[in-house]
């Protein structure tokens, strides 16, 4: 196996998202890693699988990458080409198949590494980040930040879900707080619960600004 596969791994998605701004970029891949390892660590994960699998957890996206999604061929040739063991190819692909799984429809990953790479792939979308890019999120696919005639639907099927028009402050509520319970580390539930703390605390500022009470 090679030194340096795993910079190798940095360089590609860095390359391969080098045009992409949504929700699903570089840097998203880039805290993916950076969180996954540090529960790879605390859970005594295979570091190197964790890492490998965190960073190419997107390659194959099923909106950025449609013709690949169902093979994962990107991250298959990645690392067929540094003559990564077949077994390990395997191990990584399942992982990446469990995370890419939509909300409604997740399955519990198999392994402790899939369960750190998924607990930071979730972890992404709550806290400070997880605020900032739901209304970019919502920016782009224009919709209102706050709309109080529309309420909040929190048992739509994936269906209604796809094509829901709903507001960026009902998408909290509709997905974002139901992530903490859907962690399986024992590690990620302390930083989980900061993060929904901040989230709270942020719709309560937004509520009040919204009423011209602050
Ligand atoms: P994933 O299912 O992999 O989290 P998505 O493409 O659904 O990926 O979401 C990417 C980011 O965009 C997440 O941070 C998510 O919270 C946000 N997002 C997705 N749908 C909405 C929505 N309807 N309103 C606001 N933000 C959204
Ligand atoms: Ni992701």
């Amino acid at each position: 196996m090679e030194k340096n596969i795993i910079e190798d791994a940095l360089s590609y998605v860095k390359e391969l998202f080098e045009k992409e701004y949504s929700g699903h970029d570089y840097f998203h891949t880039l805290r993916v890693y950076k969180m996954a390892t540090r529960l790879a660590t605390s859970e005594g994960a295979d570091i190197e699988l964790v890492q490998l699998a965190a960073l190419l957890h997107d390659v194959d996206d099923r909106k950025l990458s449609p013709e690949t999604y169902e093979n994962q061929d990107k991250a298959r040739g990645f690392l067929a080409k540094h003559s990564f063991d077949q077994e390990k190819i395997e191990f990584i692909c399942d992982i990446i198949r469990q995370v890419a799984f939509m909300a409604n429809d997740s399955v519990v990953p198999s392994t402790i590494e899939g369960m750190c790479v998924q607990d930071a792939d979730r972890l992404d979308a709550i806290g400070a980040i997880g605020v900032s890019r739901a209304f970019a999120y919502g920016g782009g696919h224009n919709r209102y930040m706050h709309n109080p005639d529309i309420k909040p639907n929190l048992n739509m099927t994936k269906d209604e879900y796809i094509k829901s028009n709903s507001t960026t402050v009902n998408h909290f509520y509709e997905k974002l707080f139901k992530l903490k319970g859907m962690m399986n580390t024992k590690t990620v539930i302390e930083i989980a619960r900061m993060r929904e703390d901040y989230m709270r605390d942020f719709l309560d500022e937004f509520m009040a600004e919204w009423e011209g009470e602050r």
